[in-house]
């Protein structure tokens, strides 16, 4: 198979990742706990180190303000629902998933909130001025994507978080589609709250995923229990990371988003960015060349990551993406990627797109034979 459906989540994932699972697997899988036995300081140890390293990558501001999640949908629920109180209104942007539009169009659905959703440009950019002019005294929180899961376009994220802060307005950014791939320094770009998988380009496997929390604003807890630690208390310690991640933690999921984090150090994050660019650059060349083929959004390379939708005149997305599996043993992603604003805006609603999102250990010859398989199904 050739897997070319990375934004979804990573395939294959570095051998250290493997090689870390196994062996937490065997000889360190104990609940962790920061009083306990040495196993569980063994499983506690590796939560620890991952934090660090997280607080490095995205330069926040303490490894204990990086809280482990199931995937970034729990981080960004994990978000909405210790942040907005009843009568907030949020700014958001068609550019989202649903994992921030439906928990956000719940809420305004039971009158608890109001909702402004900013339209991209025709080529998948947000104006941050746009955003400014959004703004009103209710306004507590931007909630918008860092990159888009089905054009690939960067967000100019810096230049919101500067008008968040200006507007006392909490930042939330959704890093799916960038983490690991895109530098992101949350002080500098003011970002309050990151939300990410650990699955896609952290190389972890799923069930990963972690919220990161500034100490400017105040979250209330949502998923309360055992911690590990301060067991006498009542209620949840207010100690972060504590404070957010009752219950027992997927350790064994953090022991492979450990290695995947280490290899993303060895390899070099702006390598791995520019192989995958490398590709969808190879991957433009062929679309163009076949006809009734339309790509969506910019082609601007330096503001983008590497995910490339495309719908065709003559054959549907799902049909194509059925016969590039069954018939050719190539992954592609077929439909709305969970992105319904964006493919309204792009006119490829409610058929969706055909996304193909190259990662690290895909190489030019896997376009080639996409590019082959299009050409010998277009011309059909
Ligand atoms: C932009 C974006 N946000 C959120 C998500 C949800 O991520 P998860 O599946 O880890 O919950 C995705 C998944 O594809 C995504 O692309």
């Amino acid at each position: 198979m050739i897997y070319l459906d990375n934004a979804a989540t990573s395939f294959p994932k570095p051998e250290p990742v493997y090689l870390a699972l196994d062996a937490f697997a065997r000889t360190s899988l104990a609940n962790p706990g920061r009083a306990g036995h040495k196993m569980a300081l063994a499983a506690e140890r590796i939560l620890d180190d991952s934090r660090h390293r997280l607080n490095q990558l995205l330069n926040g501001e303490s490894p204990e303000r990086f809280v482990f999640t199931l995937n970034c949908t729990d981080a960004l629920n994990m978000a909405f629902k210790g942040v907005l109180v009843d009568g907030d209104h949020v700014i958001t942007t068609d550019l989202e998933h649903n994992s921030v539009s439906r928990p956000l169009r719940a809420l305004e659905l039971a009158g608890r909130i109001t909702v402004t959703r900013i339209p991209a440009d025709g080529e998948g950019t947000i104006d941050p001025d746009a955003i400014r002019r959004a703004i009103v005294p209710r306004t507590r929180l931007i909630a918008m994507t860092h990159a888009s899961n089905v054009l690939g376009t960067v967000q100019p994220i810096a230049e919101v978080g500067a008008i968040a802060r200006t507007s006392d307005v909490i930042l939330l950014v959704d890093a799916a589609q960038t983490v690991g791939l895109l530098p992101i320094d949350v002080r500098a770009m003011g970002i309050d709250l990151l939300a990410f998988p650990g699955h896609k380009a952290l190389y972890g496997p799923t069930g990963t995923g972690a919220l990161y929390v500034g100490s400017r604003i105040q979250v209330r807890a949502w998923r309360e229990g055992g911690t590990g630690g301060d067991s006498a208390s009542e209620t949840q310690p207010t100690e972060f990371p504590y404070f957010l991640e009752g219950g027992t933690p997927n350790v064994l999921g953090v022991a492979g988003l450990n290695a995947g984090l280490v290899w993303i150090g060895e390899r070099g994050m702006d390598k791995i960015h520019h192989h995958e660019l490398d590709l969808v650059q190879a991957l433009w060349t062929a679309l163009d060349d076949l006809p009734g083929l339309r790509v969506l959004g910019h082609r601007d390379l330096s503001r983008r990551v590497a995910t490339v939708s495309f719908v065709s005149e003559a054959i549907s997305a799902a049909e194509l993406g059925g016969i590039l599996d069954q018939s050719f043993e190539i992954a592609v992603r077929p439909g709305l990627h969970c992105a319904p604003y964006i493919h309204r805006a792009c006119g490829s609603f409610p058929e969706g797109a055909v996304r193909v999102s190259p990662g690290p250990f895909n190489t030019r010859e896997d376009i080639d034979c996409l590019a082959s398989a299009l050409r010998e199904i277009v011309s059909l």
